[in-house]
């Protein structure tokens, strides 16, 4: 399958009073089109600091030091991939939440207390759709059996004669200083106001598909008049309408109730079926969400990945010890007894143990374990590990 993401040897630092958290450990890994990735691991395995890496927002005193991030936003056509690391800001400023997009764990940090969910969501169709929907409103066949000078496009928006021009050239010009001079004009600015019509009958249409009752009601509501589950739906939905290929979830639902939470991860699968979101790089810490929703699953620990693999084999067939300990620390349904946990903590990353940095906590531990560091290697079709008890110690 072509992929979309590929990453290799990814070596992100924090530059601390403290010393250097070594954050990323030369981590690979890649996304097909089209699936569903995990990215699992207790807190401050490395997880946020592997998705900031590849958005290119790694907050201060932060810095990537090495490696690769390879994205293929066209299945079609792999030739058309970029490196993101050798982008500029401004390059990286228009990929997010144009090709990738990013919904976080806290909805309220991603939304605007003081304007509207309406004028949110239809603010990002603006700023990432606004040429595609200029088209749809000039497009011929869009209007209705009005004349030519006053027809109807999507939407119900009014095309007068005297604005098409407008339109046209702004297709052309999108960042037209004679445009934004226009914009401030009373009748003349009413071109615009027809791209924002539309934007917000897209906003309604979209809070439908994403399985809120009620759109034209809740465009008009600001977001400390909705619960939770609704304020994270809204910044999909903001999410969403830059159309991205791949969408990345940080923790996206942890801070909501288990029913909320299953709703979410529902609608995200159903998007993904139904073709509106081609990839998903899903971050948790829940193996439940992981086994629920994923295809693939990266297992990390203290900066490293440690295993690769489809879910069927991760969750069937675990190689290493701490996926295994991690798989062992999830209640079941069966379960008698008391609850395994895994001994020890994370590392502090300033100083991490040399060698493999699962070592302290591993009961597996050899010698070599303590001074060499192992490599993911491939053990199966779609699997791979970097576990000296599987892999060669040389
Ligand atoms: N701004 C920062 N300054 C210093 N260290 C940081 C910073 N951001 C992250 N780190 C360090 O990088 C490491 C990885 O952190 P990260 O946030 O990626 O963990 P995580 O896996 O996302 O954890 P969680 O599940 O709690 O979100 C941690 O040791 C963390 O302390
Ligand atoms: S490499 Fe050694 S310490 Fe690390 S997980 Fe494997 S056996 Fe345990
Ligand atoms: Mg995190």
């Amino acid at each position: 399958m072509a992929k979309i993401l590929d990453i290799k040897n990814l070596v992100t630092n924090f530059y601390t009073y403290e010393g250097v958290v070594k954050a990323l450990n030369r981590i690979s890994f890649s996304v097909d089109h089209g699936s569903t990735f995990g990215l699992v691991g207790e807190s401050g395995c490395g997880k946020s600091v592997t998705v900031r890496s590849i958005m290119g927002i790694v907050q201060e005193p932060g810095k990537i030091e090495n490696g690769e991030i390879n994205f293929f936003p066209d299945p079609e056509g792999p030739d058309s991939g970029m490196e993101l690391l050798s982008k500029s800001e401004a390059f990286m400023e228009n990929l997010r939440g144009n090709l990738i997009s990013m919904v976080f764990q806290e909805p309220n940090a991603a939304l605007n207390p003081i304007m509207t969910i309406g004028e949110q969501i239809a603010e990002s169709y603006c700023v990432h759709q606004r040429q595609e929907m200029i088209q749809s409103i000039l497009r011929p066949d869009s209007g209705s059996d009005l004349p030519d000078s006053k027809r109807t496009g999507d939407c119900g928006v009014t095309v007068f004669w005297f604005l098409k021009p407008l339109y046209k050239y702004s297709l052309d010009h999108p960042d037209s200083m004679v445009l934004k001079i226009l914009k401030k004009i009373p009748l003349v600015s009413r071109w615009d106001r027809g791209v924002m019509k539309m934007a917000v009958q897209k906003s309604i249409e979209l809070l439908t598909v994403l399985g809120i009752s009620n759109p034209e009601n809740i465009v008009c509501q600001y977001p400390n008049n909705l619960s939770g589950g609704m304020k994270q739906r809204v910044v999909i939905a903001i999410a969403l309408a830059s159309n991205p290929v791949l969408l990345i979830a940080d923790e996206a639902t942890s801070n909501l109730d288990v029913t909320i939470q299953a709703q979410i991860l529902e609608l995200l699968d159903d998007l993904k079926q139904r073709q509106i979101i081609s990839s998903i790089l899903l971050i948790t810490h829940d193996l439940g969400i992981v086994a629920q929703t994923c295809d693939r699953v990266g297992v990390m620990y203290a900066g490293n990945i440690c295993e690769i693999g489809s879910v069927d084999k991760i969750f069937d067939n675990p190689k290493h010890p701490y996926t295994k300990a991690l798989l062992e620390s999830v209640p079941k349904i069966s379960q008698q007894g008391e609850l395994k946990t895994i001994v020890g903590n994370v590392p502090n990353l300033v100083s991490p143990p040399e060698g493999c940095r699962f070592h302290p906590r591993c009961e597996h531990a050899m010698e070599i374990c303590k001074t060499a560091a192992p490599q993911l290697e491939t053990i199966g079709l779609d699997h791979q590990v970097a576990c000296y008890l599987y892999t060669s110690k040389s």
